[in-house]
């Protein structure tokens, strides 16, 4: 029940005016919203995050794209929540999402794919604590 996962709505859907819609999906689904920024990411930031990535091609386009503009970093909580926001975010190519998912319905370019997920339990306690100091997330005693 207390299973969380990171989720950052990345510059292009900022950009586009999709944090409400995306907050939207993930409230109706039933999860609870323990932490909430709007950041500009650094470079050091960046690499961190995609650190598994730093030897792929398209490594720095995604760090410049990442850093290019504002980032809503968010930490939902929930039942399942890692492996359903997955599913609720669909395929890293927006072309091979299925419609109903958050890429699926917004999107067709894998480099602009609105939206980050954690994939694992240990990518999502790695990127919260990556990116959240623990006293800007909710506690039980604060949300009861
Ligand atoms: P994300 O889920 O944030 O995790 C890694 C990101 O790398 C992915 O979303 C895409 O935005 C990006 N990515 C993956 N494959 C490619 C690609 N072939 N070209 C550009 N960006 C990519």
């Amino acid at each position: 029940n207390d299973e969380r996962t990171f989720i950052a709505i990345k510059p292009d859907g900022v950009a586009r005016g999709l944090v409400g819609e995306i907050i939207s999906r993930f409230q109706r689904k039933g999860y609870t919203l323990v932490g909430l920024k709007q950041v500009v990411p650094s470079k050091d930031l960046a690499e961190s995050h995609y650190e598994e990535h730093k030897e792929r091609p398209f490594f720095s386009g995604l760090v410049s794209f990442i850093t290019s503009g504002p980032v809503v970093a968010m930490v939902w909580e929930g039942k399942g929540s890692i492996a359903m926001a997955r599913a609720m975010i669909g395929a890293t190519n927006p072309l091979a999402s299925a419609p109903g998912t958050i890429r699926g319905d917004f999107g067709v370019d894998v480099g602009r794919n609105i939206i980050h997920g954690s994939d694992s339990a240990d990518s999502a306690k790695r990127e919260i604590a990556l990116w959240f100091k623990s006293c800007e997330l909710l506690t039980e005693v604060v949300r009861s």
